[in-house]
């Protein structure tokens, strides 16, 4: 079983003749079973997204992509070449609008745009859309790899890393972000060990931070939320690693909800505190965290859990997907490109 989820795909454009679909692993699903689902519409892949069969922000990216070749296959018949443009512009404007957090979604969808720009017929758009989610694809595991390899540097030996939600192989196409530094670190050094957040609502962590750890078997103890500050108050955390849903010019970082929790804690007990992210997920449109949408979601995601209720039925709820960890709780930000504080990321786009 080693390395199983290390080794498969997450998102995957299937070709076939005359265009092809998305397949992508149904993590609605884990830890129960772990099965494929295939998508083949622009409204299905919307659903997809929103309901969270794919979740974690590069994984989120790339599925943009999927969707707005899907999009163009089903546009195949109009006749006009304009008109054909103004309804696939549409199209991603839809599927951009399915979670408003994760900037990837719409930089995969901006990198869409530009092949749409760019082509001069309807059969040479569908082919270069689907061309380019491809490429997108592969070049996010590449991405993560390097994010593992820098970020490796930072973990020290036999080092206890605690993260939170789920930033992993299963968040992107594959390898992960800050799991991509798990397992950077762990090739090199058998004795880390990971502890996970559950992290509420949606469990990513409990169910799937810890299925995905422990099939590759890394070492990997599941904590509940509230937990942090009693292990950091003993010393038994080394360092934080997260993943970003969306990070501002200042490194500001929109992340999991509860993340923020973490840096606070890890400030005042002195556990350094590290963002993994790939370039894509830096917004340098924005000046700060404040201009970062948070995704509001649905009360039952916080009233039920596997479709029972668990508290009173009238409780008022607020549900935010996300919280912003302000950029000087943030020890760096682990990319492709090398480690940056939060204040120099103007440095990684030179
Ligand atoms: O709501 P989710 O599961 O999409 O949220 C995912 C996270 O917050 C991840 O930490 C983030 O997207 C980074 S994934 C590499």
């Amino acid at each position: 079983m080693e390395e199983f989820i290390s080794k498969i795909r997450t998102i995957e454009w299937i070709k076939e003749v005359g265009g092809g679909f998305s397949r992508m692993v149904n993590q609605l699903l884990i830890p129960y079973e772990f099965e494929y689902v295939d998508i083949k519409s622009s409204n299905d892949m919307f659903d997809a997204i929103k309901t969270m069969i794919v979740r974690g922000a590069p994984a989120i990216g790339i599925a943009g992509a999927h969707g707005v070749a899907l999009a163009a296959l089903e546009l195949a018949d109009v006749q006009d070449f304009e008109e054909f443009k103004v309804k696939l512009y549409e199209k991603c404007e839809y599927i951009n609008s399915s979670r408003p957090t994760a900037v990837n979604l719409a930089w995969a969808i901006e990198k869409q745009k530009e092949v749409i720009a760019g082509a001069a017929t309807i059969q040479e758009t569908i082919a270069e859309l689907i061309e380019n989610a491809i490429k997108l694809e592969l070049e996010d595991i590449e991405i993560n790899k390097k994010i593992g390899d820098y970020g490796a540097e930072i973990v020290p030996q036999g080092a206890t890393i605690l993260t939170h939600c789920n930033a992993g192989a299963l968040a992107t196409v594959g390898y992960g972000t800050a799991l991509g530094v798990v397992r950077s670190a762990w090739a090199k050094d058998r004795t880390i060990q990971v502890f996970a957040d559950e992290t509420r609502p949606r469990g990513q962590g409990a169910r799937i931070t810890t299925f995905e750890l422990t099939k590759d078997g890394i070492p990997t103890t599941l904590l509940t939320d509230g937990m942090c500050s009693h292990f950091m108050s003993k010393g038994m955390i080394d360092v934080v690693v997260v993943g970003a849903d969306r990070i501002a010019a200042n490194g500001d970082t929109a992340n999991k909800i509860g993340t923020c929790t973490l840096a606070v804690c890890a400030k005042y007990f002195n556990v350094p505190f590290y963002i993994a992210a790939p370039l894509s997920t830096i917004d340098m449109s924005i000046a700060s965290g404040k201009e970062i949408p948070i995704e509001l979601r649905d009360r039952e995601e916080v009233t039920h859990v596997n479709g029972k209720i668990i508290c009173a039925p009238e409780v008022n709820v607020i549900n935010p997907s996300f919280d912003v960890t302000p950029s000087e709780l943030i020890a760096g930000i682990i990319t492709e490109r090398g480690i940056f504080k939060p204040n120099e990321l103007h440095k990684a786009f030179v």
